[in-house]
């Protein structure tokens, strides 16, 4: 009996002395900054325990740091179940790294977008009125009742103002001290916890996505509109469509400054313009509900080219919206002419861009229009996209000539000539992507690549490849993507032709050049893989690859693989 009042005695005050030695330790939650009883501790254990939060690392949860943008579409991420997307993401602050996935579904829903100069913004705080225009958005754009005012809704960005009557209506947010929501601070991942807890609080489960579908329609005589149709495209994730005449316009036929040329003829005698295409209608048009229709503007009109397409179908039930490139001239009558010649369709008053529009330009007018992108492309497990690229620098900003001449930029991003190439028939076909590259990393200056590789070559030399696809069995069709060096393959693809046995399989080369196409490779490669099937490849100048896209998207949706 007195040994058990001892016990109990000693018991007593070890818990007395580790409460006060450790007043701060909150057995609730695990972490040492987070005490149990503090207002945000339940909301903390929430995050964590359903590993939608974690720790800052040392048993801290940073209650009072601020939740950046790669934080907050991890949660969202993982809110959603991690889903894989393939959606071909340009954010030059985007690298490999933790968040990557999370960004690449985030922006490929528009829960949130980059910004206008083209990054993200990975490390960048969240506000209090952005982190609830996330979730807004995450949950398709409800409807809300504008509902009671905060003190400060004056302070609330007009983008942000539905977004703030939802979280309000739904309890998700309840406001400060004051009846303020401070939409400008920034979110504590103590009041994200908390508002995260709220929102899944309430069952929500993101509202299906209206189904949309856009398709881009142009007619391009010299490259401009298939620009900005390229942007549109982009930027929606939409399908294309190019108008070619089945008589396609020279250079010659185009000078307007000489008499009797073909576009003179035409523009002369209107009975000369019935301009017959290649191709005047669309597979699967029926599934399509938006279409931008797009062509230069020639002597004020819109290119008759496009009018064999706009004769020959059926607008009902569709948004049209035209845009056009020019030198000078305005958009002018040229939708509403060509609206009256297709006699069905909602046509919308469209857009003027110059012959040298920005890509920016073009998101800015098309994120205007607030329209749902198509869902990205569903994964293919049996296409697998590999190349090699070298890109000699990745950075935009003072390059020498051969730099230049390796890389492309997108978006602001620094990519190899090969690699774009990859980056889009991924995007395109859903497939996975591998990478070849040494084992032992290439110099990127360009006078020491160049005679390592001249090396490698004159004595045959294959260099090992970095990592390996261990599931190429799963796999039916292989794109095989790299630069000519020297009329030849690269010797790291021998490499990868001598390390994998492609029989049975087809296989797809994609080349960049500097002049020389393809050069022989794919009869070379099909002598190193002689029981493959081998389809017909592409090869892009390195001069042209920067408006490359549409002729890979064409090039890809003509090898009938789906
Ligand atoms: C036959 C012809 C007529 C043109 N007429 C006009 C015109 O009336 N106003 C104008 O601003 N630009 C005019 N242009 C310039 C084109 O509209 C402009 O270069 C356009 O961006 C070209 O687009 P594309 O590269 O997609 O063909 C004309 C060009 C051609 C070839």
């Amino acid at each position: 009996m007195k040994n058990g009042k001892r016990l109990t005695t000693l018991i007593f005050a070890l818990a007395l002395t580790l409460a006060l030695v450790l007043p701060g330790f909150a057995a609730d939650t695990g972490f040492t900054d987070v005490s149990g009883d503090a207002w945000y501790a339940d909301a903390v254990n929430y995050a964590t325990s359903h590993q939608l939060m974690d720790g800052v690392g040392n048993g801290h949860f940073n209650p009072g740091g601020d939740t950046s943008r790669a934080m907050l579409v991890t949660i969202l991420w993982r809110l959603a179940d991690e889903p894989v997307v393939n959606y071909l993401m340009q954010f030059p602050d985007v690298g490999e790294s933790w968040y990557t996935e999370a960004v690449r579904w985030a922006a490929s829903e528009r829960v949130v977008e980059g910004y206008t100069n083209g990054g993200f913004g990975v490390n960048d705080p969240v506000s209090r009125e952005d982190l609830v225009t996330i979730l807004w958005r995450y949950q398709n754009r409800p409807e809300a009742d504008p509902g009671q005012d905060f003190a400060d809704e004056g302070d609330i960005s007009s983008y942000a103002a539905q977004a703030v009557d939802w979280a309000r209506e739904n309890g998700i947010v309840g406001g400060k001290p004051g009846n303020r929501f401070d939409p400008k601070g920034h979110a504590t991942r103590a009041e994200t916890a908390s508002i995260i807890q709220n929102f899944a609080a309430l069952s929500i489960t993101p509202d299906p996505m209206p189904q949309s579908k856009t398709l881009v329609v142009y007619y391009s005589a010299t490259g401009s509109t298939q620009r900005v149709a390229g942007y549109i495209a982009d930027t929606l994730n939409a399908d294309t469509f190019e108008l070619t005449p089945v008589q396609p316009y020279t250079s010659e036929d185009l000078n307007w400054t000489t008499p009797g040329s073909r576009v003179n003829r035409e523009h002369d005698d209107e009975s000369l313009r019935d301009v017959k295409l290649t191709a005047n209608t669309v597979d699967s048009w029926a599934d399509y509900d938006t279409i931008f229709i797009g062509y230069p503007i020639w002597w004020g009109i819109a290119a008759w080219p496009v009018n064999d397409f706009v004769k020959n179908n059926d607008f009902t039930g569709k948004t049209v919206i035209p845009f056009c490139t020019s030198s000078s001239s305005g958009l002018g009558q040229s939708g509403e002419l060509l609206a009256q010649m297709a006699g069905t369709g909602d046509w919308r008053t469209g857009q003027r861009f110059s012959s040298g529009a920005s890509q920016q330009q073009v998101v800015q007018w098309v994120d205007g229009l607030n329209l749902t992108p198509n869902a990205p492309t569903e994964k293919n497990s049996r296409i697998l996209v590999t190349y090699f690229s070298m890109p000699e620098t990745t950075s935009s900003s003072n390059m020498t000539i051969e730099e230049d001449n390796s890389v492309v930029v997108i978006n602001g991003q620094v990519l190899g000539n090969t690699q774009y190439m990859a980056q889009v028939i991924q995007e395109i076909t859903g497939g996975d992507i591998f990478r070849i590259e040494p084992a032992t990393p290439y110099p990127t200056d360009h006078s020491t690549l160049v005679s390592l590789a001249s090396q490698e070559q004159s004595s045959n030399a294959c260099p090992a490849i970095r990592g390996s696809v261990s599931n190429m069995d799963d796999y039916d069709v292989i794109f095989v993507g790299y630069p000519i060096w020297w009329s030849d393959l690269p010797m790291i693809l021998y490499s990868f032709f001598n390390q994998y046995d492609l029989s049975g399989k087809t296989v797809i080369p994609f080349s960049t050049h500097g002049g020389s196409g393809f050069a022989g490779t794919p009869a070379t490669i099909q002598g190193l893989e002689p029981n493959a099937q081998m389809l017909d490849g592409l090869t892009i100048s390195r001069n042209s690859i920067q408006d490359a896209r549409q002729q890979i998207v064409g090039w890809v949706n003509g090898l009938g693989l789906n």
